[in-house]
């Protein structure tokens, strides 16, 4: 039987692998985990920078029937493990900015791209990507993320083993969609609005029109989307995509997203 957690050495992506090993059958569960990625690949398109040997690049196949009902639910979930066992095990204030940026002092420490593999019956499986800076230094971020981003190492002025932690976010992720997919979002919904970075902050939004507007954000809604009252006292959920943070007086020049 192949084993769950596999490290490869060099890859385009994790999720390009994962996604292959979705696509030829491989059960939930089934993961890798790289030492370099050559197009690491970010949400919206982005690139995710992807140096050797600081960062973990995992990603984990998700195949299940129930996963059509829990699908937004998906990355959620894998943010809110991932930050609860960096908090519980590792003593990292770790907060998540909706949707699955993760944070630390406001700068971000890891991101999450989940994708999908869609057949006629709807989405078939899923595959959720997870970078972690576990020991980059700032030198090792390009100049242009560097006042924007931070590592498990910066922050802790501790060395991370990948290995390991690749075995105990893969844990993480996994018991995490386990619950969700046998008991829905209810246990999740608590634990992310307790983690989520954004309630109360001033920010620049798309709203469903595809105007940009700026506002403030009200909290999770019960559907996991995000509340943001704009300035002119309208609500709005937003479902996808992302907010800027800006400052409450005047624009801000620090986006904390990448
Ligand atoms: C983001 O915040 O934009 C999401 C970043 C996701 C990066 C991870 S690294 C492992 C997996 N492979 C990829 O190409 N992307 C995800």
């Amino acid at each position: 039987m192949q084993p769950l957690l596999t490290a490869c050495g060099t890859v385009t992506s994790t999720n390009d692998v994962a996604l292959d090993l979705l696509k030829s059958g491989a059960p939930t569960g089934t993961a890798v985990y790289a030492h370099q990625q050559t197009a690491g690949r970010g949400r919206h398109g982005r690139q995710w920078h992807s140096p050797p040997g600081c960062a973990l690049y995992l990603s984990l196949v998700v195949r299940d029937p129930r996963l059509q009902r829990q699908l937004t639910w998906v990355p959620l979930a894998v943010g809110v493990a991932v930050a609860s066992m960096l908090r519980s095990q590792d003593g990292v204030e770790v907060g998540i900015k909706w949707p699955n940026d993760l944070v630390v002092g406001g700068r971000k420490v890891g991101g999450i791209l989940c994708e999908g593999s869609v057949g006629t019956g709807g989405v078939t499986g899923v595959v959720c990507g997870i970078g972690l800076n576990a020991n980059h230094v700032l030198a090792d971020f390009p100049p242009e993320l560097q006042p924007l981003a931070t590592s498990l190492a910066m922050v802790t002025g501790r060395t991370f083993g990948v290995d390991e932690l690749a075995q105990r976010t893969h844990r993480a992720i996994l018991n995490e969609l386990e619950q969700l997919l046998q008991g829905g979002p209810a246990h999740l919904l608590p634990r992310l609005r307790q983690l989520d970075t954004t309630a109360g902050r001033r920010v620049e939004f798309l709203t469903a029109s595809g105007d940009t507007a700026r506002g403030r954000v009200l909290g999770i809604a019960d559907d996991g989307g995000l509340r943001v009252q704009d300035e002119m006292g309208g609500e709005h959920k937003l479902m996808a995509g992302e907010v800027r943070f800006v400052a409450d007086t005047g624009p801000d020049s620090r986006s904390p997203s990448f």
